[in-house]
């Protein structure tokens, strides 16, 4: 089922998440509606707490592109490519790299920020079972891009003290000019 996505300031996107102690029925109707939800709404990633569900777990899905339709260039996202993570932690990152990142709590944004370029992620999967990942890239910022929403903070947080500023008046003008809508 579609949920509906906390939009940025919702204060409950500055709340931390709690881990999954139980791997039941609930946590995987949650999984299934975030899926469902992030699809609709066209993102790589959600966490739960940007359905107002404050527990460790995000989802992660990397578009593939088509390669067998010239007509879709927009890249597909093939079910096997679905990743979920629970109660994910970070055992490694190195490197550095810049990515034009947005979030579907911020819509329409889109901002460079500076992320680790290699990263290593244990986490346990819907069913409990440990698992761990090595990713780079634009997954890599995947990872991290969620696993901050876990913690009560969003990408926009790690702009200059300028960009922010820009960032936080220009976002202004544009909610006040949706709401006369
Ligand atoms: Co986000």
């Amino acid at each position: 089922m579609t949920k509906e996505i906390l939009v940025y300031p919702n204060p409950i996107l500055r709340k931390p998440s709690s881990n999954v102690e139980e791997f039941n029925e609930e946590l995987h109707n949650l999984l299934d509606d975030m899926n469902d939800t992030m699809l609709e709404c066209g993102g790589v990633g959600l966490a739960a707490v940007q359905i107002g569900i404050l527990k460790n777990v995000l989802i992660i899905n990397i578009p593939v592109d088509d390669i067998e339709d010239f007509e879709n260039t927009d890249g597909v996202q093939l079910k096997e490519n679905l990743i979920e993570a629970i109660n994910p932690k970070l055992v490694f990152s190195e490197g550095e790299q810049i990515f034009n990142e947005g979030c579907l709590s911020i819509p329409g944004i889109h901002e460079e920020i500076k992320r680790a370029l290699n990263v290593t992620i244990s986490y346990q999967d819907r069913f409990g079972e440990k698992q761990t990942i090595q990713a780079d890239g634009f997954l890599a910022v995947a990872w991290q891009h969620e696993m901050e929403h876990l913690t009560g903070h969003v990408f926009i947080e790690n702009l200059s003290f300028l960009k922010r500023k820009k960032f936080e008046k220009e976002w202004k003008k544009s909610q006040k000019e949706k709401g006369k809508k």
